[in-house]
């Protein structure tokens, strides 16, 4: 079969990097169940775990590769082979089993977290990645900190660990460091300069540190890379991960892109409520794709031009992404049209005098109210009629 070049592979770790936030930690058994409905979303690679990091982990792993059939089955390693070894043992009954193996390539994270150098940490690199590849056919290395590593040498290091049988190389902005067209140069550089990099995908694997994690993803994604990594809801250490929903939904709404994912945008809102309550982490109501406030229109003019053409305010349709619906809030700033859109849908027919007379009681409720729920505009109907 032929590679579609313009096919973009998603990759959720919701389940390793999402679940190192304090707080966050999950059962084997709640991973098992997200772990179904990211088969069920479409995603092809699931982080399972880090099974060095804790027995807890390791067992994780070992239960969601039996669980899960569908997708690649991912498990994280430092550049060591103790951490390789163990992942090797925990991914035993995975399918298509993934090491995903890496270190650090920016000056900061070589001096400072390793006190080492270039040279060495490029060996360490190459060397993990040989060693991994005698048990597991799949590798990915991570290059940490490659949003502030020196260039030249990231892609020395990218096109080193192609060299030693790397399938996909990651290229995470780990703190979320990069503005998005720096971020798409990095990429495009290696396109351009690491001479096998056709034998590996490139993945980004980009931090929201400063909120740029989904518009940086883009631009990799722009510049040749074929792999997202995120998570759902967007969450994971500090700022958190890339929002998965978010880049694909912008695949899907910018199509002149030209690339897609096999994702069942459909699963979205419910797989964000899950990961939500499981995780103990709430949605942002105002979360582009699954926040409550996502599709909720609430000013007198969007919800006037709304009712005349939902195109007016919506660039995406709320059942594309398992949302249950658009609504129109009424607040003290909704206009007329709002108002008799809710009327009719509680059976109430008015003239125009009506309506008016209708919507000037409602101002003096709204005004004393956050918002008005059908049992708000029943009594204030009831009353009118009385009156
Ligand atoms: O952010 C990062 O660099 C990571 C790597 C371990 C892939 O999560
Ligand atoms: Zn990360």
């Amino acid at each position: 079969m032929l590679h579609d070049p313009n096919r973009v592979y998603v990759f959720d770790t919701t389940l390793r990097d999402g679940e190192q936030v304090p707080g966050c930690q999950l059962t084997t058994p709640e991973k098992i169940e997200i772990a179904k409905e990211l088969e069920a979303l479409g995603v092809d690679i699931i982080e399972a775990g880090f099974p060095i990091s804790s027995p807890g982990d390791f067992q994780s792993v070992v239960e969601l590769s039996k669980a899960v059939s569908e997708p690649i089955i991912c498990a994280l390693t430092r550049a060591n082979k103790g951490d390789i070894d163990s992942a090797v043992a925990a991914l035993k009954y995975a399918k298509r089993p993934r090491i995903h193996t890496g270190i650090g390539s920016s000056d900061m994270h070589i001096k400072h977290k390793f006190n080492s150098t270039r040279e060495e940490i490029l060996a360490r690199a190459v060397d993990a990645v040989k060693y991994a590849k005698q048990f597991v056919e799949d590798i990915e290395f991570y290059a940490e900190d490659a949003g502030r590593a020196d260039i030249n040498f990231l892609a020395q290091m990218v096109e080193a660990v192609i060299g030693a049988g790397a399938t996909v190389v990651n290229i995470p902005d780990t703190n979320g460091y990069c503005l998005p067209d720096q971020y798409g140069s990095k990429i495009k550089f290696l396109k351009e300069n690491v001479k096998n990099i056709d034998q590996a995908i490139i993945s980004v694997h980009c931090h929201n540190d400063l909120g740029l994690a989904t518009a940086n993803s883009i631009a990799g994604l722009q510049n040749g890379a074929r792999q997202i990594e995120g998570t759902i809801n967007g969450i994971g250490e500090r700022a958190g991960n890339t929002s998965i929903e978010e880049v694909v939904m912008i695949l899907k709404t910018h199509q002149t892109l030209g690339l897609h994912t096999n994702i069942n945008t459909k699963n979205f809102y419910e797989l964000s409520r899950m990961v939500s309550s499981q995780m103990r982490m709430p949605v942002q109501p105002n979360k582009a794709i699954v926040g409550s406030n996502a599709f909720a229109h609430s000013s007198g003019i969007h919800q006037d031009g709304f009712l005349k053409n939902r195109e007016n305010y919506e660039i995406i349709r709320p059942e594309d992404v398992g949302f249950p619906d658009a609504s129109i809030v009424l607040t003290a700033r909704s206009g007329r049209h709002a108002l008799k859109f809710h009327l009719e849908r509680l059976g109430f027919s008015l003239s125009k005098e009506e309506l008016a007379d209708a919507y000037h009681r409602f101002l003096t409720v709204a005004d004393s109210k956050l918002d008005i729920n059908d049992q708000d505009l029943l009594l204030m109907m009831n009353k009118q009629q009385l009156a």
